[in-house]
């Protein structure tokens, strides 16, 4: 027996020669807020389309609340809501016009679409401006119609593609107290798809990290930051040899030195200028113990980075890039 409300399995979409999910497979618990974390062009957007009915799968499948994907996407569209990553609104109509309009799609009318409007203004904090055409709002006021949208006919489970960029940090305070409260109060399942680290942090229990269409990790945020066993220290050195990198890792809180690029793309031998990568469970004393080490070498240090334990470490770990550009 399970208790997931979404449960992808080996999920693909190829477009001519090139696949751009390649084979994605996880699974979301009822009452989770999961997180999508990856960079631009990861593949999120095309895997949430799949799972919302806007595309269809190359192959694999996806089973939500009980129903398949691939056939019964007509249930699952009432068990799933998508707040998509561009607005689809009406921009010369009120929020409230434009709520109206969605919620008839989905049948509702009279009384209980009237209800339903004002519960998802309600959940959005937009109440007091609903009358207002959407044009005249600013971008995070518009994004919060969208997400109100996405909510007209209650969904079991939301999809949020990215629904806090271009907003103003009001909005945003807004758009993570909507998703913790549907979460908290209405007991709602939510996938959060996102390329900033803090939000996913701050709002999910558990995240897959995305990148190239395939998804490089997937456990809970303190489990994939317990992975790192720590922070990372970038130190950018003239030249790095074998034995540098040897001594480096020798010394006290340093887990592992590892060079991490150099300008040449040759990784291994002697190097010119290089950074290496210095992994550690204490940061503040691995810091002071390679500067040590430098100096009394009068060792140049031409850059530093001190990288702490969270996700963007994560990813810069598994991946050698950042999240964003
Ligand atoms: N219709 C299409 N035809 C061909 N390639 C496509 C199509 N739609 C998307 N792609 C490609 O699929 C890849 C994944 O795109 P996707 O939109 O899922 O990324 P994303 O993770 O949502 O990125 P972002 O953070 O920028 O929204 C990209 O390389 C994109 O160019
Ligand atoms: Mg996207």
């Amino acid at each position: 027996m399970s208790d997931s409300i979404l449960t992808v399995r080996d999920l693909r979409k190829k477009y001519g020669d090139h696949e751009v999910v390649k084979g994605i497979s996880f699974s979301v618990q009822e009452g989770e807020v999961f997180g999508l974390l990856g960079p631009n062009g990861a593949g999120k957007t095309q895997t949430i389309s799949m799972l919302t009915g806007v595309i269809e799968p190359t192959s694999g499948t996806a089973v939500i609340g009980g129903y398949d994907i691939k056939t019964q996407m007509n249930e699952v569209k009432k068990i799933n809501g998508l707040v998509p990553q561009d607005l689809a609104l009406y921009p010369t109509l009120s929020a409230r016009a434009n709520l109206n309009f969605f919620g008839r799609i989905y049948g509702l009318h009279g009384k209980d679409l009237k209800e339903r409007v004002e519960d998802v203004l309600h959940v959005v904090s937009l109440t007091d401006r609903a009358d207002e055409a959407v044009e005249k709002y600013s971008g995070g006021m518009k994004r919060r119609v969208n997400i109100a949208a996405g909510l007209i006919h209650h969904p079991r489970l939301l999809f949020l593609d990215e629904p806090t960029v271009g907003v103003d940090p009001q909005s945003r305070n807004y758009i993570f107290e909507s998703v913790q409260r549907l979460n908290r109060e209405r007991g709602m399942s939510i996938v959060y798809t996102s390329h900033y680290m803090e939000e996913v942090e701050l709002l999910c229990n558990r995240v897959a990290i995305i990148d190239q269409g395939r998804i490089i990790a997937l456990d809970t945020i303190k489990n994939l930051i317990a992975m790192l066993g720590g922070g990372i220290i970038q130190i950018g050195l003239a030249k790095v040899d074998q034995l540098l990198l040897n001594q480096l890792t020798a010394l006290p809180a340093v887990k592992e030195a590892q060079l991490e690029s150099s300008p040449d793309g040759a990784p291994d031998g002697e190097t010119g200028p290089a950074v290496v990568k210095i992994m550690t469970q204490d940061t503040q004393h691995a810091v002071v113990n390679v500067i040590g080490y430098l100096n009394e070498r009068d060792i140049n240090l031409l850059s530093l980075n001190i990288l702490e334990p969270n996700l963007e470490t994560v990813f810069l770990h598994l991946t050698g890039k950042k999240l964003r550009e």
